[in-house]
């Protein structure tokens, strides 16, 4: 238990009110694969934040007339009421009770869409569980009675803003403290970033070259259908996984070389990390017990593709995957209209439906 996190003094008289975040999806660089007791990482991950795939979630809290012992809350999708996602919010309330300890004091409505399509196979976690703990964050500064815990004015209450929500979506899904910050998020403490922990996520504070700014992102959506792994079974594969310690240092090592990689420019040397980094976590999947293998043929024609197309182009263009059969494409802003031209005229047919969404590097979540 974080003693930092437990608000000391929250206001008794309480009202009902409404509030509304956005936040947006992340897509990993270095990735985030296997983690201890608490959501506690095993490695080190480093991610771009996303700027076109967010979940907005509007939270309205009304006063509770009789104390209670459950938490009370309905949430709807798209306006649909949606009683299937209670019992992860719910494990999710419980986490994080002890640090928000007004919950059992509302019942809330949770009314949240997505701008990308549900079934798109894009995992709405992190979007998602950021803009809930963020919506839940401004209840608690609402309810803050000296603003103790906000008291510095300015850019102090909004670092504890920050970072407490980071730590709160964490305990939602690990990836989703990510997604607070843009356009670079770290996550795990790494002896080379200051202000690195395992308990939340921090912007990247280094020095990063022009050419990774407005860095693109063409998600291509090869297998729509529902996750084959789910998360919390993907990270159990690492226990005992042959291969999971040198995979968690190498992790560390990459740490260390992106950070080079972002500060210098290099291109080659990103693509050379980034490519290797996705297959490495498919490489896990492929080599746990039990086994899976998460590609489908049309991603592996799309990778073959890219590196061909790259070869005779000498573009920088590059792939990264998450823990199933969609591929990100990943490339600088000034080449995009040659890539993107490639994308349509040679990839998209490998995509279910021709269903392809084009992103970008982004700042992080928004007050609405
Ligand atoms: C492959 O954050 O979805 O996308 O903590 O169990 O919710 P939980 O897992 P989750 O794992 C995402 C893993 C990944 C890589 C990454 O985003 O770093």
């Amino acid at each position: 238990m974080l003693s930092r996190y437990i608000p000391t003094n929250l206001i008794k008289n309480r009202e009902d009110g409404v509030v509304c975040w956005s936040s947006p999806s992340n897509i990993a660089l270095v990735k985030y694969w296997g983690k201890k007791e608490h959501q506690i990482p095993e490695n080190q991950s480093i991610s771009f934040t996303l700027n076109n795939c967010k979940t907005i979630t509007k939270l309205s809290y009304f006063k509770n007339e009789k104390p209670s012992d459950t938490f009370s809350f309905q949430i709807f999708l798209d306006g649909e009421h949606k009683p299937d996602f209670e019992p992860k919010i719910n494990t999710f309330f419980e986490r994080i009770y002890t640090y928000l300890p007004f919950l059992k004091d509302f019942s809330f409505k949770i009314e949240t869409e997505n701008t990308f399509p549900h079934s798109s196979g894009i995992a709405s976690s992190a979007s998602g569980m950021s803009a809930l703990a963020l919506c839940l964050m401004s209840i608690e500064k609402q309810l803050s009675v000296n603003k103790s815990d906000f008291k510095v004015s300015g850019e102090e209450s909004h670092k504890y803003f920050l970072e407490k929500a980071s730590f709160l979506a964490r305990l939602g899904s690990g990836s989703a403290c990510r997604s607070l910050e843009g356009d670079i998020v770290v996550w795990g403490k790494h002896k080379e970033i200051k202000g690195s922990s395992d308990l939340f996520g921090v912007k990247y504070p280094n020095k990063v070259h022009d050419n990774f700014k407005n860095y693109q992102d063409t998600i291509l959506l090869v297998d729509k259908g529902e996750k084959q792994v789910s998360s919390t079974i993907g990270h159990n594969l690492m226990h005992n996984h042959p291969f999971a310690k040198e995979r968690f240092k190498q992790a560390e090592k990459n740490i260390t070389k992106i950070k080079l990689i972002l500060e210098s420019g290099d291109l080659k040397a990103f693509i050379g990390l980034v490519e290797s980094e996705a297959l490495t976590l498919h490489a896990m999947m492929m080599t746990s017990m039990p086994y899976f293998i998460l590609m489908k043929p049309n991603t592996l024609e799309i990778i073959n593709k890219i590196w061909r197309f790259r070869k005779q182009s000498g573009l920088n263009i590059c792939f990264t995957l998450d823990a199933g059969a969609n591929v990100h494409i990943l490339y600088p802003e000034i080449e995009a209209e040659k890539i993107l031209n490639f994308i349509k005229t040679e990839l998209v047919a490998y995509c279910q439906n021709d269903h392809y969404i084009c992103d970008r590097v982004g700042f992080g979540a928004k007050l609405l």
